[in-house]
């Protein structure tokens, strides 16, 4: 086999082992793409500053993320279906972010449970909470991450209703796929995955079905969605998520000043930056064109993270410089996994590391809390 240099060729690896809708569920925006391709075309926009003759001994990319600590300004961003990518793909990612001392962030929508996922970590993880209709069902939910020991909750708010994705209609999208020709061409053309996944009974949605009422199947995620997100979610439902969940709140799915002022009076701990990797609102701003006036706006009253078309160590350095204390990896280390589980989320999360290292050492710096604008050639006004 090939080198592995860099995520894309994780992502490679990951087309050719997960079946087709699984791959492209993760690499996938919403209608014409045109947000998700922006993500990542607008960091190659941004230019650094390039220093010489600086003393780069001694280098640490030690951080504090809601004030925690952790090894890099990296965490694993939630994704739903991990699970399907590779068997146990919750529960792998988040042992890779464990023993790379980063934190890992369990969807809602995910394959394993909290209960899993808690069952075969050390550290607590985070829990990314959808608010649904039924309310007993996400007060239990959010109880649920507490008797986990989640040390902190990701309330998303940017999918009350979701933006089509044309691959998923296309392909059939359900967990576990269904008996049709076309599901069982995709799962059978990808023998190494099917064997793979009898090693484990965890093949739907773990956190949901059996525990909410009436929810069986949930095969169509944008039928499933309709029912049951609540589209009357708004800030005053903030208050009672954060007094019944009584710890750190991370408020995601902001691209707005407006949104980012309102989510700092709320008391959330952290804002993430995004714009669900352009898989809703198609024609919305890429998260790091919207980053630099979130910063100004609310940056001295509220964490700014980071999350939308990070595939190396120099986009999250860009992300950083802007002012943003961490970045989220979202398709990065889901290609990771799909390409070779734990041991290809650890290699997604060395590669960035290394990139992220190496690139502050030529920007002249050592500590990534000392980066800021002035290591970017034209910095935003
Ligand atoms: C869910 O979070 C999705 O984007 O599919």
């Amino acid at each position: 086999m090939t080198a592995i240099c860099d995520i894309y060729d994780l992502q490679e690896l990951a087309r050719k082992r997960v079946p087709r809708m699984f791959y492209q569920y993760a690499d996938s925006g919403s209608w014409t793409q045109s947000t998700y391709r922006a993500n990542e075309e607008d960091f190659q926009k941004i230019k650094l500053r390039q220093r010489v003759a600086v003393d780069i001994t001694d280098r640490s990319l030690d951080t504090e993320i809601i004030g925690q600590q952790a090894k890099m300004p990296i965490a694993l961003a939630p994704v739903g279906l991990t699970g399907m990518q590779h068997p146990d793909g919750e529960i792998k990612a988040a042992r890779a972010a464990e023993q790379a001392g980063v934190p890992y962030t369990l969807s809602t929508m995910s394959i394993c449970s909290i209960e899993e996922v808690a069952k075969h970590t050390s550290k607590p993880f985070w829990f990314q909470l959808y608010v649904m209709r039924d309310r007993d069902f996400i007060r239990r939910l959010i109880d649920r991450a507490k008797d986990a020991g989640c040390s902190a909750l990701m309330l998303t708010l940017d999918l009350q209703i979701l933006g089509q994705r044309h691959n998923d209609v296309r392909n059939g999208l359900s967990a576990p796929p269904k008996f049709t020709i076309n599901a069982m061409m995709q799962v059978l053309s990808k023998p190494r995955w099917c064997l793979s996944m009898l090693s484990t009974r965890n093949h739907t949605f773990g956190n949901i079905v059996g525990h909410a009422k009436g929810v069986g199947d949930l095969s169509s995620l944008s039928s499933w969605t309709a029912e049951q997100f609540d589209p009357r979610l708004d800030w005053k439902d903030i208050d009672w998520i954060r007094e019944h969940w009584g710890g750190p709140l991370i408020i995601k799915g902001i691209l707005d000043v407006e949104d980012a002022k309102m989510a700092a009076k709320v008391g959330a701990d952290a804002i993430v930056v995004s714009n669900h990797g352009g898989r809703q609102l198609d024609g919305a701003d890429s998260s790091i064109n919207a980053l630099p006036a979130i910063v100004d706006a609310v940056g001295k009253d509220i964490e700014i993270h980071f999350d939308g078309g990070i595939r190396s160590g120099q986009d999250v350095l860009k992300a950083l410089c802007i002012g943003a204390k961490t970045a989220y990896l979202g398709r990065a280390y889901v290609y990771g996994l799909g390409a070779g589980g734990q041991a290809g989320v650890t290699k997604a999360l060395d590669i960035i590391r290394s990139e992220l290292d190496t690139t502050m050492a030529l920007c002249g710096e050592r500590l990534v809390g000392n980066l800021g604008r002035h290591n970017l050639l034209h910095p935003p006004a």
